[in-house]
């Protein structure tokens, strides 16, 4: 038994957030945004919009792309750093916004990495022969936890929310996945506060050594994209499409040519998104979709990497269904 994706969804909040806007925020230019990050606009939630409204938008349209209905889905596996509450988890909101009465339903919290965690996940669910059609989805809303009066961080992020049905397949769908996790990292990349008797306790806002960010993404994403190919006894040249978590344009062309996968094989979306996180895996993946860059039978490496620190990557060949 395997699992293949059958349907991606994805959702941008309408507002837009360009660098020329940050320029009257903080101390900044479009220059160095655009220079050091490729990013030139990010898209920011409307205020009172949750992570599982973003969700919502993004599964529907995952699962109409999958053909089925919103009850037909058995297991829901939601990916995010920002949830809409302490409990219960956006997953079981997600549920109820989908009208679903009874499935298992969490939240998978590895932040940048979440997206690859929860669909690994799925997979063995699968595989396990545990569900038939799994709705996998990354959202976050890191303006609600970016310090809008840092320019090291808050130019760096953006909100929206991406969505994949994965389902039972007697072919693979999903080769094979990865998944790693170094916790020696933690303090490297946090949002360290927290709540305890009614206050915040502690900085809430995202804070990170942004050079050593870069330098782990880089090596670990370059391991990770060859321990996956050389478990399937593939090449690097057999990739049809590397879809990498979109951190930065420099991280993802450094790894790109490390790998020795030319560009034009690399889905980039950072330059409209931002940073979304856990949403930017399936966000991307959508885009190149729908556009009709990803084709039938072509092998697509998904590789994610974040806080904690964790990794991890799924090689998958597509629409072999
Ligand atoms: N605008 C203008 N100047 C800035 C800004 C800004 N927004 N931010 C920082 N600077 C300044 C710094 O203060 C510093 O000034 P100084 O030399 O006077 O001290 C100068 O620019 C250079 O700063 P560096 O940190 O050395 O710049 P660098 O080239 O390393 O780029 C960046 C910083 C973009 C954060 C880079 O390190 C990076 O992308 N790291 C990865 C971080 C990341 O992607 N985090 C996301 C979460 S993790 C993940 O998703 C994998």
């Amino acid at each position: 038994m395997y699992s293949i994706i059958t349907g991606t969804g994805s959702y941008l909040p309408e507002k837009i957030l360009t660098n020329r806007d940050l320029e009257a925020m903080v101390d900044t230019s479009d220059e160095w945004i655009r220079t050091r990050t490729g990013i030139s606009q990010r898209h920011v939630a409307a205020e009172g919009q949750m992570a599982s409204d973003l969700a919502l938008n993004a599964s529907l349209k995952a699962i109409e792309a999958a053909k089925i209905e919103n009850n037909e889905i058995d297991l829901i596996i939601l990916a995010t750093t920002t949830p809409d509450m302490i409990f219960p988890s956006t997953a079981c909101i997600l549920q109820e916004k989908l009208g679903i009465k009874d499935c298992p339903a969490f939240d998978v919290q590895a932040v940048c990495s979440g997206f690859v965690y929860a669909l690994a996940t799925a997979d063995m669910f699968i595989r396990a022969g545990k569900c038939r059609n799994a709705l996998i989805v990354g959202t976050e809303i890191y303006s609600n936890i970016v310090d809008w009066n840092d320019r090291t961080t808050c130019v760096l992020f953006g909100d929206g929310a991406g969505a994949v049905v994965l389902s039972q397949n007697d072919q693979p769908g999903i080769l094979s996945s990865h998944l790693h996790a170094n916790g020696d990292y933690s303090k490297v990349l946090s949002a360290p506060g927290n709540i305890s008797r009614g206050e915040i306790q502690g900085n809430p806002y995202v804070s990170m050594e942004g050079n050593t960010v870069f330098k782990f993404a880089v090596t670990v994403l370059e391991e990770v994209a060859r321990e996956a190919i050389t478990e399937n006894n593939l090449k690097i040249s057999d990739i049809d499409w590397l879809i990498p978590h979109q951190a930065n344009i420099r991280i993802i062309k450094s790894t790109a040519k490390k790998l020795g996968i030319p560009m034009d094989k690399v889905v980039a979306t950072v330059d409209k998104h931002g940073n979304t996180s856990a949403a930017s895996i399936p966000l991307a993946l959508d885009i190149a979709v729908r556009d009709g860059r990803i084709q039938p039978n072509q092998l697509v490496l998904l590789e994610g990497v974040g806080g904690g620190f964790t990794w991890g990557a799924i090689l998958l060949r597509w629409g072999n269904s």
